[in-house]
């Protein structure tokens, strides 16, 4: 290993200040055969310099199809994860290992193991904003984008589990008319937007249409006009006729939103904080700098036991192929 590196640590080794680092990022990408993929929760700088931006479910497809050598992950923890139980022969990278997921935190392991053996004829449907020892104890994995239709795809009488979030859960089963049995956790981005300061600037800007991520509160989510995955709000926004709207997400799908439809108007939800921010710090932990530390000394990586990945991969390709069956 380079000894600056193995002295310093790559968190505290800061790019030269007056490279070019869009140029940099581009030609170790080339010249190391690396993929570069994104969420639309990163900085925009990030986004720009991607070759894949997506939603939890284009970025599980694209780390499965990809024939580069080496995966760039800006993204957080469970999602550069994913891509390496789909490439266990490769080296995923991720900016900053510490880019975790509040959601993924709120279900532990040895705490799920035992609410699934107290419900041993339910099948267990999991969120993939999940670690890979919950995927390991799950049936079938989906994200935002595929829930419905998965859940959909069991029959009528199948007792199910959902974990780990119970907004979406609640808002699945209103939708399906299950009745889940869910895991209590939830995001701390999306549980954070303030249903008064919403009703406010619905009034505000009556010509604005409220569009919301089914992680959002059910009481939130009953204001929207549209609700869905990352990728769903954002197409919806280029579809639509409106020409404004409050956004409840995480603020950098915004950046893809503005790019799109420039002559329109994105406004962010507000949090009921007075710091006025429903960023991520999970996932603006990764930084255009650490990228290119992480892409040059390729470090640091994600790493898996065989058995993990193994048993994390079946609920995963069973994602892949329904959503596959269902065009997705
Ligand atoms: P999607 O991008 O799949 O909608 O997920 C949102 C999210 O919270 C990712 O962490
Ligand atoms: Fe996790 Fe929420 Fe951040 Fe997504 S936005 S990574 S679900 S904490």
């Amino acid at each position: 290993m380079n000894n600056t590196v193995a002295e310093k640590g790559w968190l505290n080794l800061p790019p030269d200040p007056t490279l070019d680092l869009f140029a940099e990022i581009s030609r170790l990408k080339k010249e190391k055969k690396m993929v570069l993929l994104a969420h639309y929760y990163q900085d925009a700088d990030i986004q720009d310099v991607a070759d894949f931006i997506g939603d939890s479910l284009g970025l599980a497809q694209q780390a499965a199809k990809t024939d580069a050598e080496i995966i760039v992950f800006a993204g957080v923890h469970f999602m550069a994860e994913t891509a390496k139980i789909l490439n266990p022969h490769k080296k995923v990278l991720l900016p900053d290992l510490r880019a975790g997921c509040s959601l993924a935190d709120s279900c532990p392991p040895e705490a799920f193991a035992a609410f699934k053996a107290r419900h041993p004829d339910h099948i267990v449907i999991t969120y993939i904003n999940c670690t890979a020892d919950i995927k390991a104890l799950s049936d079938i994995i989906c994200t935002s984008s595929n829930a419905e239709q998965i859940v959909n795809s069991l029959p009528a009488e199948q007792k199910i589990i959902f974990a780990p979030d119970r907004n979406l859960g609640a808002y699945l089963n209103k939708k399906t008319g299950r009745n889940m049995v869910l895991w209590d956790g939830a995001c701390m981005v999306h549980e954070i937007f303030s249903l008064e300061k919403i009703a406010r600037l619905k009034q505000q800007h009556p010509e604005a249409k409220f569009i919301a991520h089914p992680e959002c509160e059910a009481p939130v989510l009953e204001l929207a006009d549209f609700i869905g995955s990352t990728t769903a709000l954002l197409n919806f926004t280029k579809k639509d006729s409106a020409t404004s709207y409050i956004v409840g997400t995480e603020t950098g799908i915004l950046h893809q939103m503005e790019k799109a439809s420039p002559h329109k108007t994105f406004i962010p939800a507000p949090p009921n904080n007075s710091c006025a921010c429903n960023d991520c710090p999970h996932m603006k932990l990764n930084t255009l700098e650490k990228l290119y530390v992480c892409m040059q000394y390729e470090l640091p990586e994600v790493t898996m036991t065989p058995e993990l990945i193994e048993k994390s991969a079946r609920p995963i390709n069973r994602m892949l192929e329904l959503s596959a069956q269902f065009g997705l």
